[in-house]
Order: structure tokens, then C-alpha cells, then sequence
């Protein structure tokens, strides 16, 4: 069967990764066209990685007939237009976490590529992360008995790009950002369970004069089985991205640390060229990561979409994955906006952006009575 043809929706930070994840599956998927809107970058991009087309409009990368399926690494707010868009075009989708800014434009996602007959396949690549997919099979043989708590945190020094700062771009803070992949790793490593309920605590105590969003939190999510997940998530941990995870059960625990774990400690004076994500020096003690994409789980990702694109897979990671961290989301800004515990079913109508739930509890309060 032929290779996927991709097109790539962005041109800056994950797009770099996607074009680099989809090299490494060669068998199944090439990226055929760029379209980045700010002049130059897409050519350039398509140099960089070989590609053989660049758009500056992504309508006509959508009008562009040999692709197959597009990777949208643009920001938040625009998820939602864009996958709109490349259903109608009849393209599949696969579209950065997180899914979008509102409950009500995942359902129109959703919808449209259920209709558009294409597929709408939600990248959260921790699902595919070499050391936590090795966590999660031997919890399934039983390994750590009946599993009761599961924690991910992922923390660093801030995001690279000013949208991430701007919440009516980005929807929220640090929860918004990386919360996002904590929230489905637990619901993904618990069995997809339901989720009873949530409860965060956020505040923004570094990162004021920059951003409304929240850039230090922890949550807690209740699931139906009982089990407990908790996310950390921090923009103000310099030194480099740090994502990792713990998984305790009745019969045993084990640990995961995706990126320090598989790191060479390292001394330098003079320094060198890349250490890993986020990491502001190379000089002195570092930890310079090998295989970074690798280790994420980008390639495995992108062929695993390619092969559902193809028929040989069925999607683990869909648009109904992104509505349920969506849906967290909006019920752990609720949370942090009331003091208390938000139960789900919880999905209140009209919100503008999930940290509008945070910053106006009114709205949270609204919805609950
Ligand atoms: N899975 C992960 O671990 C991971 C990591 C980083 C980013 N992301 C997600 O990827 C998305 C992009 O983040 P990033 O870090 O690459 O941001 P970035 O700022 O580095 O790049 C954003 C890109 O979007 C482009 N863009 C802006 N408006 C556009 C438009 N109208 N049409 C087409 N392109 C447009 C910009 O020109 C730029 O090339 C975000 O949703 C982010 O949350 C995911």
C-alpha cells in the first residue's frame, strides 16, 4: 500500500517534530506540503525537511489533492477551524492536544469528521512514550496488583512562543498546556475509566506580569473505579522539560522518568549544542537527552495514525479521547475558581475558554445549579 500523504498545518516548534516523527516511519507516511501564514517560514521549513510543497494559506494546502492528512501544529484557538475546514476537504485529521479551546467546538469536530467520513485522531503522544507504554503493559499483566494511584507531572521553564502566554489564544495556563497530557495519560493508563471528579489547585506565582493563565498547579481526578490520578503541571521549573510519572497498586509501584531517566549526566564547562527541551545552558551539570523524539513516542504516533488512515489500525487516541480531557479541563479550572470539587457529567454551555471558569466562578457556579 502507498505511504500516507501528510500535510503539515504550522511550521515552528511541533511541526519540526512532526515532520522529524513522520521521517522516521517511512514505510508508512511522507510529508508532501507545508502551510505556515507568516512569509518565509514555510519555504523554508520545506527546504529544511525536504518537503516538496509550501503553502502560506492552509485552505490551499486543503485544496492540495494528493494529501491524504493533516497535522495541525498551529496554535489552540485554531484547532477547531482548521479541522472543520480539512473534514469538509475530506482530509483525516490529526490535531495537536489540546483539542481545542471549547466543549462546544469538540463536539463540531467531532461531528464534522463523522460526517466528512475521515478520521479525527488526537495527538497525545505519552500514550506511545516507549518507557510509559512498558509501565502501562505490565500494569495490565498485574504487576502492581490493583492500581490506585497514578501521577504525571510535566513541568518546565515556559513555553517557547508569546500565544501560549495570551489565554484567549491559548485557552488557559500551564493546566491548558501541559495538564492536558497528565489528565489523558492517567485516564489512558487507568483503562480509559470514567471520571467521577475533579479538583485543582492553581495559581500563577511566577509568571504574573506575562500571562492571565494559571503556571503552577496540581490536580486531582477521582475515576469510577476508585483509582486516583494526579497531574503536576508547572511552567517555572527551569533546567530543562521534565516529564515523568509513578503508578502505585496494592502489589508493587514503578517509576518513569521520560527524559532525566534516559539522559547522560553531564559536566561541562565550556558547554555544547543541545541538551534537551527547554534546557536555557549546557554549561555545568546537565542532563543532555538521547533519541528525544523517540523517547516522547512521535514516531510511534504518527505511524500508528498512518496506519489507522490506512485501515491496518484502529485509533487509541481519537476525538472523543480529547472531548473526555476537555471536559477535565473545564471541570479543573471550575474547580480551582470554586474550592471544591467539580463532578462530571460537567459540561456548561457558552464558555468561552476553559480559564474563564477559573478567573469568573460565577460561571462555574452557574453551571452547577
Ligand atoms: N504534543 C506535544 O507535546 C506538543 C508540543 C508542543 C506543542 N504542541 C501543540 O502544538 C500546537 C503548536 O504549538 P507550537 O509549539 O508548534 O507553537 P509555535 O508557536 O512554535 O508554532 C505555531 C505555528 O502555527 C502557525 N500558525 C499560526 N497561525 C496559523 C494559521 N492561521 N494557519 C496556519 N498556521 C498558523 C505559526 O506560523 C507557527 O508556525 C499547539 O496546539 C501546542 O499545544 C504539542
Amino acid at each position: 500500500m502507498s505511504r500516507v500523504k501528510v500535510g503539515i498545518v504550522g511550521s515552528r516548534f511541533q511541526a519540526d517534530c512532526i515532520a522529524a516523527a513522520v521521517k522516521a516511519a517511512p514505510d508508512e507516511a511522507e510529508v508532501v506540503a507545508v502551510a505556515s501564514p507568516t512569509k518565509g517560514n514555510a519555504d523554508a521549513f520545506a527546504k529544511r525537511h525536504g518537503i516538496p510543497r509550501a503553502y502560506s494559506d492552509y485552505h490551499e494546502l486543503l485544496r492540495d489533492k494528493e494529501i491524504e492528512m493533516i497535522s495541525i501544529t498551529a496554535p489552540n484557538r485554531l484547532h477547531a477551524p482548521i479541522t472543520i475546514d480539512a473534514a469538509r476537504a475530506g482530509k483525516h485529521v490529526v490535531c495537536e492536544k489540546p483539542l481545542c479551546m471549547t466543549l462546544e467546538e469538540a463536539d463540531a469536530m467531532i461531528d464534522a469528521c463523522t460526517k466528512a467520513g475521515v478520521l479525527l485522531l488526537y495527538a497525545e503522544e505519552l500514550f506511545f512514550a516507549p518507557k510509559y507504554v512498558k509501565a502501562r503493559q505490565m500494569a495490565d499483566e498485574g504487576a502492581f496488583g490493583r492500581v490506585h494511584l497514578v501521577k504525571q507531572g510535566e513541568k518546565h521553564s515556559g513555553p517557547h512562543s508569546d500565544w501560549f502566554w495570551d489565554v484567549d489564544q491559548s485557552g488557559g495556563g500551564a493546566v491548558m498546556d501541559l495538564g492536558c497530557h497528565g489528565i489523558a495519560f492517567c485516564w489512558w493508563f487507568l483503562g480509559k475509566q470514567k471520571v467521577k471528579s475533579v479538583y485543582s489547585q492553581m495559581s500563577t506565582q511566577v509568571h504574573g506580569k506575562r500571562t492571565r493563565g494559571d503556571d503552577e498547579a496540581i490536580t486531582i481526578i477521582e475515576f469510577a473505579n476508585g483509582a486516583i490520578g494526579m497531574v503536576e503541571s508547572s511552567w517555572n521549573r527551569p533546567g530543562g522539560m521534565d516529564d515523568s510519572i509513578e503508578v502505585f497498586g496494592d502489589k508493587g509501584q514503578t517509576y518513569a522518568d521520560m527524559l532525566m531517566g534516559n539522559a547522560l549526566p553531564t559536566y561541562s564547562e565550556v558547554g555544547f549544542g543541545y541538551a534537551v527541551e527547554k534546557a536555557a545552558t549546557t554549561k555545568g551539570w546537565t542532563y543532555p537527552v538521547f533519541e528525544e523524539h523517540w523517547n516522547y513516542g512521535f514516531p510511534q504516533e504518527m505511524r500508528h495514525f498512518a496506519r489507522c488512515v490506512r485501515g491496518k489500525e484502529q485509533p487509541i487516541s481519537d476525538g472523543e479521547t480529547g472531548r473526555v480531557v476537555q471536559e477535565v479541563l473545564y471541570a479543573a479550572y471550575a474547580s480551582a475558581g470554586l474550592g471544591q470539587k467539580i463532578r462530571l457529567p460537567f459540561r456548561p454551555a457558552g464558555i468561552e475558554k476553559p480559564i474563564d471558569l477559573w478567573k469568573k466562578p460565577d460561571l462555574a457556579r452557574v453551571a452547577l445549579t
